[in-house]
């Protein structure tokens, strides 16, 4: 499993009015959720997603690698069988 998505969780990240953020989109950052160069290694076919707001956010960045919006979570964190919280929903 790529490094970014072992967290099973999302990243929640404060992005304030201006600001643009590189957001890793091939996983193997060393630095999750940002990306930290590495993919021009492990995955130079990959760019990171630059996001920026007009305003301040937190943004929630997948950290399970399952969700329909990468590099957005969508919630699908919540039915992964990896999830501990999940596993133990019984
Ligand atoms: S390190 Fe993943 S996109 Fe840059």
């Amino acid at each position: 499993m790529k490094k970014m998505y072992k967290k099973n969780s999302p990243y929640q990240v404060p992005c304030k009015p201006g600001e643009q953020l590189a957001i890793c989109l091939c996983g193997h950052s060393d630095d999750p959720p940002f990306c930290s160069g590495a993919h021009k290694k492990k995955a130079p076919e990959i760019s990171p997603k630059i996001i920026n707001r007009d305003h301040d956010e937190t943004l929630y960045i997948c950290g399970c690698g399952e969700s329909k919006n990468i590099p957005e979570c969508d919630g699908t964190h919540n039915t992964c069988p990896e999830n501990e919280a999940y596993r133990n929903r019984w």
